[in-house]
């Protein structure tokens, strides 16, 4: 795909305490976006495949902000994974575990973190090899109670949980052994690309250097 360096799940999640989760309507918003998220100490930047200028976002950042680690969000297929790694993703995040999605990333180069909300799915990740693995939505599906539970079974999982995740629950969620980053949208408040308040995400990204892993 590139020459740039490849990232496994677990160094995508050890590069900082929190993985944004961001949703862009204007292709033109992703350069200052990303542009301001390193300014702010962040350089794995998750954007999510919900809207129709996504990958072009994603390909804008790829090109002009070398950087910023960028990678796609929403992945729920294999056209997805293809078309992400196409744009110059270099991760993928799913909100659910499929076969199809882990075996798609697999083909095209991209680490791949997968969601999962219960046992079972846990289960299906971990038998396809899959061993760093996002909650969600994680406040919803039991939180830290459930983390700790699934500790006990799955002592050798590694979570991102993400869902509900903010500056002031997030040390909850970090302070747990099976936790290394939390992921979350809250860095990139829904009104700030229209407004190009890009001061605000650097802001909002220098705030989360005072959580620790
Ligand atoms: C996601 O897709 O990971 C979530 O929408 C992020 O959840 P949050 O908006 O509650 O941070």
């Amino acid at each position: 795909m590139n020459e740039k360096t490849q990232f496994t799940a677990l160094q995508v999640m050890q590069d900082a305490p929190v993985i944004p989760v961001i949703v862009l309507n204007d292709a033109a918003h992703a350069v200052p976006m990303a542009r301001a998220m390193l300014a702010g100490g962040i350089r794995m930047l998750e954007v999510t495949l919900r809207t129709p200028q996504a990958l072009a976002c994603i390909e804008a950042i790829a090109r002009e902000v070398p950087e910023a680690v960028v990678g796609a969000g929403t992945v729920r297929s294999r056209a997805d994974a293809q078309a992400a790694a196409n744009a110059g993703a270099r991760f993928a995040v799913s909100p659910g575990y499929t076969s199809a999605v882990g075996q798609a990333c697999r083909d095209v180069g991209l680490a791949l973190l997968p969601g999962v909300a219960t046992a079972g799915e846990i289960m299906a990740a971990q038998e396809d090899g899959f061993t760093e693995l996002k909650f969600f939505p994680a406040l919803q599906a039991g939180g830290v109670a459930m983390l700790k539970a699934w500790g006990g079974p799955f002592f050798e999982i590694r979570f991102c949980p993400t869902g509900g995740i903010s500056l002031q629950n997030a040390p909850d969620f970090l302070a747990l052994s099976n936790v290394v980053c939390v992921g979350g949208s809250w860095l990139v408040p829904a009104n700030v690309p229209e407004l190009g308040d890009w001061g605000r995400v650097t802001r909002l990204a220098n705030e989360t250097r005072s959580l620790h892993k």
